[in-house]
């Protein structure tokens, strides 16, 4: 039986969420050039908020006042003139646009409105938003913000409240839990990859990885509330199955909150952990907590793919490959697969890797691999959370 219990009572939730302090950060990638990952600790005692491992955090942002002064200077505005939010609160716009509104991916409605106001001079963004020129339009959006949209027509006037009306609610992000209340009661952890790119001569940064990385300090108040994992949960502690956890970078988070699980609840099955990132000596997050776990028996294995410490990429789906006849006996003896991290291209690979082992060592044709796969997912052996 897998634990298919929805968390406790959702007594915080979007429209009464936990105002959790940041209470310890850390970088993850010491040494890395190429990308950041932290480690966030929150501080949850006393809120009463409980959650599963395989939940995950529903986070309110705030935007980087940088980026608003910047909008503001491109409206003419102050900053100090007063508007009401999208949800029904008078505030200073200033306020708004860094606590309320969604201020970066401009959206359709977002578009109508400037080519409206920018009549002949926008026909070509109003060509963009003709129905037969979709991919045309996701071309154009690809790296593009409502900042650059109103730098580029710098002439047109906005009413404060005009402009605050066609952006959307800033919206929550959702982060994998990476830490289990048995382990750290009243704490919850998270792992988190900054995201930053230069798109149209600007650094961008993701609004709510660099609120939390950049601009959160100690203390600091992080609105927020629990959304459980659909499905993604571990067996019971006293059942002997077996588990493989496939986490490449930020894919991990749920896994530390799995073996912190299993090693409290003492769990009998077997487990296997693999885990990709871009080099072993600055991005092996959390190698001590798995060394450890090696060492007590909470993990059986752990295989490691770093793909960019030599020219050609090793990836999990590679060592997946590579230890195909192991998986293949312990997915003989029940094992359940879990799969956490990238949607668009880790996720299919390693499900591509799955199929062609169970082919291989089970002697299956194709349709057969895939049936055996479908079964899995029936019988809820093949678990998936990717974003
Ligand atoms: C169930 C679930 C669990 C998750 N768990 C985690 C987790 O544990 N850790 C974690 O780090 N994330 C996790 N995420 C992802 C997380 O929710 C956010 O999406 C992520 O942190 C980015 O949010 P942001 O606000 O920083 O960036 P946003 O402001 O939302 O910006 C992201 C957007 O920027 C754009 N973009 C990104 N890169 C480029 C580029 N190179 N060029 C042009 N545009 C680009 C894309 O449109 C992208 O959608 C999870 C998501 C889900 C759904
Ligand atoms: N859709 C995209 O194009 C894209 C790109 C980057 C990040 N992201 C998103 O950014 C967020 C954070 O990413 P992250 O830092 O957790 O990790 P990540 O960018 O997924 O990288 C973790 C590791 O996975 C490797 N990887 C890249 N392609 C892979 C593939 N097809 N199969 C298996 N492994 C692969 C990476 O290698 P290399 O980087 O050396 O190739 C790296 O070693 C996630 O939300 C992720 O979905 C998306």
């Amino acid at each position: 039986m897998i634990t298919d219990t929805p968390s406790s009572a959702p007594v915080f939730n979007r429209k009464n969420p936990l105002l959790a302090k940041l209470a310890r950060r850390q970088l993850l990638t010491v040494g890395c050039e190429e990308k950041e990952t932290w480690h966030f600790e929150l501080e949850l005692l006393g809120s009463g908020m409980e959650f599963l491992p395989g939940d995950s955090l529903a986070v309110f942002p705030q935007n980087d006042p940088d980026l608003v002064a910047d909008i503001l200077g491109a409206l003419h505005l102050t900053g100090d003139e007063v508007v009401t939010d999208p949800n029904g609160v008078e505030m200073p716009i200033r306020q708004a646009l860094i606590e309320s509104c969604s201020i970066t991916a401009p959206d359709k409605k977002f578009l109508n409105k400037l080519v409206e106001k920018a009549g002949d001079t926008a026909t070509d963004i109003a060509r963009l938003l003709q129905p037969d020129h979709k991919d045309a339009l996701t071309h154009f959006l690809w790296g593009r913000e409502i900042v650059d949209c109103l730098l580029q027509f710098p002439s047109l006037v906005w009413e404060p409240q005009e402009f605050v009306d066609i952006l959307k609610k800033l919206n929550v992000r959702l982060y994998s839990i990476a830490s289990s209340l048995a382990a750290n009661p009243d704490q919850c952890h998270l792992t988190v990859a900054l995201v930053q790119y230069e798109s149209h001569g600007r650094l961008r940064q993701g609004v709510c990885s660099s609120w939390l990385a950049r601009r959160a300090e100690e203390e600091t108040p992080v609105p927020c509330f629990i959304t459980p994992g659909k499905g993604f949960r571990l067996p019971e502690p006293d059942e002997d199955v077996p588990i493989i956890m496939v986490g490449p970078g930020t894919g991990i988070a749920p896994f530390r909150a799995f073996l912190q699980h299993r090693q409290a609840t003492k769990a009998k099955g077997k487990a296997w952990l693999f885990f990709g990132e871009i080099h072993s000596d600055s991005c092996y997050f959390y190698a001590d907590e798995w060394d450890s776990y090696l060492e007590d028996g909470t993990l059986d294995r752990v295989t490691t793919a770093w793909s960019r410490d030599q020219a050609e990429k090793i990836y999990v789906q590679h060592k997946i490959t590579e230890n195909g006849a192991d998986l293949w006996e312990w997915l003989e003896e029940g094992a359940i697969v879990y799969v956490c991290g990238d949607a668009e291209r880790m996720a299919p690979d390693v499900d591509k890797a799955l199929h062609d082992l169970i082919a291989k060592y089970g002697e299956k044709s194709t349709e057969e691999a895939a049936a055996y796969v479908e079964q899995m997912r029936k019988d809820k052996r093949y678990r998936r959370d990717v974003y």
